[in-house]
């Protein structure tokens, strides 16, 4: 039987557990791929501390040569993540004429161009599959499933640490601080919570996957994208009372040739399938022409999901090593050649609905006067709730509103606050379905 050599960079969460999964199932392995998969090298910084893996000898080392440069080496994984020295290390691996396989998804959606040009023009592949929803094989679905097919939308709870802190925040009553911080001791949140909190690496996320469900190329920098910092325990309880939950969803939409990308909290009807992924799963829905919508549930982090899709890559790739090919299936779904530049929507014209929550004095008028600037916005009204009476003090003041579109929304808002009868900045949810 052939064997094919593997080196791995980074021996951190996912490194570890892609060399858990490739030593523990390497028969299983064996046994699709019709050729043994062996670690040749394993290079990390730190090659003292004991990650609980018995490597074969010799095989841990802190020198990253020994898995780019050495023609044993047929498959390159990369797992620690970053831009650099992350790029650098890629771009040599493929230069080397090595396959890469990386969960990088803040590398490949801020320079992805770069990146996948390299590959294209060294004649090799780059896998990638874990860096959208962690374990969930969603773009091997899009790339190849639905390969017939025009997607129409995507949907996706792309970051499991907001949705374990807004699922715990709704369960439990308790503010965003607190919960992080709990996220945080449980080892969900990194130590520096940004990209999670702040919405980023989950519009990474969309970036990437929009790219591959429509065909055009969506750079990071196109995502409008909103964290989940404001979302308070009374706004997830009011939206309750509607009927709806709060998540942080990637939203995807292709229509007339124009792509809608945007990440941030937003009220789904409680009985929609997305609105009951709880805790620190992930979960897509796409909507195809051909296909119609499906759904992708499952793990979108730890150690043991994510190198089941790193691995799943690593097989992918030896396949094409033991048949000598490269370049069957374009790594982001279309031809590289075909991609183009995304016509993207900006924010201003999106057009949803809105959850709107001001802080209003309780009087008599104060409802006219705020419903009237709506009105003259544009913007139509499907239900209004106070909650709770407190004559002349302030009391939440619920507004949803029929479809809008966001410039309207944001000019009223500007609007209603110089009328002087609100306390500070107003919330604002959009919903979806
Ligand atoms: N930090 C990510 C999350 C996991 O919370 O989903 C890796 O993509």
């Amino acid at each position: 039987m052939d064997e094919i050599g593997v080196g791995v960079i980074g021996m951190g969460t996912v490194g570890t557990g892609v060399v858990q999964v490739l030593l523990e199932n390497s028969d299983e392995i064996a046994r699709r791929l019709g050729a043994r998969l062996r670690l040749v090298a394993v290079a990390d910084k730190d090659v003292t501390t004991d990650r609980g893996v018995d490597l074969p000898e010799g095989v841990l080392t802190d020198d990253v040569g020994r898995v780019l440069d050495d023609p044993d080496v047929h498959v390159v994984v990369e797992t620690i993540g970053g831009y650099e020295p992350a790029k650098s290390f890629i771009l040599r691996a493929f230069a080397n004429g090595k396959r890469v396989v990386t969960a990088n998804k803040a590398l490949l959606a801020v320079h992805g161009d770069e990146v996948f040009a390299a590959a294209h023009e060294a004649g090799v592949d780059l896998g990638f599959e874990a860096a959208v929803g962690g374990g969930i094989p969603i773009l091997r679905a899009v790339r190849e499933g639905m390969a017939a097919n025009r997607v129409r939308r995507v949907y996706g709870i792309l970051n499991g640490t907001t949705n374990f802190i807004l699922t715990e925040m709704k369960e439990r009553g308790e503010a965003f601080d607190r919960v992080l911080r709990e996220a945080q001791r449980l080892g969900y949140a990194e130590a520096d919570p940004t990209f999670d909190v702040e919405g980023v690496d989950a519009a990474h996320k969309l970036a990437l996957l929009a790219t591959m469900a429509f065909g055009a190329r969506v750079p990071f920098e196109g995502v409008f994208t909103e964290g989940i910092r404001d979302i308070t325990p009374q706004d997830i309880q009011y939206a309750a009372d509607f009927g709806y939950d709060v998540k942080l969803l990637a939203v995807g939409k292709s229509e007339g040739g124009r792509i809608e990308v945007r990440v941030h909290p937003t009220l789904i009807p409680d009985d929609h399938l997305l609105a009951n992924v709880r805790g620190v799963y992930n979960a897509v829905y796409v909507d195809a022409d051909f296909l119609g919508p499906t759904l992708y549930y499952g793990q979108g982090a730890g150690r043991r999901a994510t190198a089941s899709a790193v691995a799943g890559d690593v097989i992918e790739l030896a396949r094409d090593v033991a048949a000598g090919r490269s370049g069957r299936v374009p790594p982001r779904a279309f031809l590289e050649d075909e991609l183009a530049q995304a016509d993207l929507k900006l924010i201003d014209d999106v057009v949803c609905q809105y959850y709107l929550r001001f802080t209003a004095l309780d009087k008599p008028g104060v409802l006219s006067r705020i419903s009237g600037v709506l009105g003259e916005s544009h913007i139509s009204i499907e239900s209004v709730v106070q909650m709770g009476r407190d004559a002349g003090q302030a009391v939440p003041l619920v507004i949803m509103t029929h479809e809008a579109r966001e410039a309207d929304v944001r000019q009223a808002l500007g609007e209603i606050s110089t009328l002087g009868v609100t306390q500070g900045a107003p919330a604002l949810i959009r919903i979806e379905g």
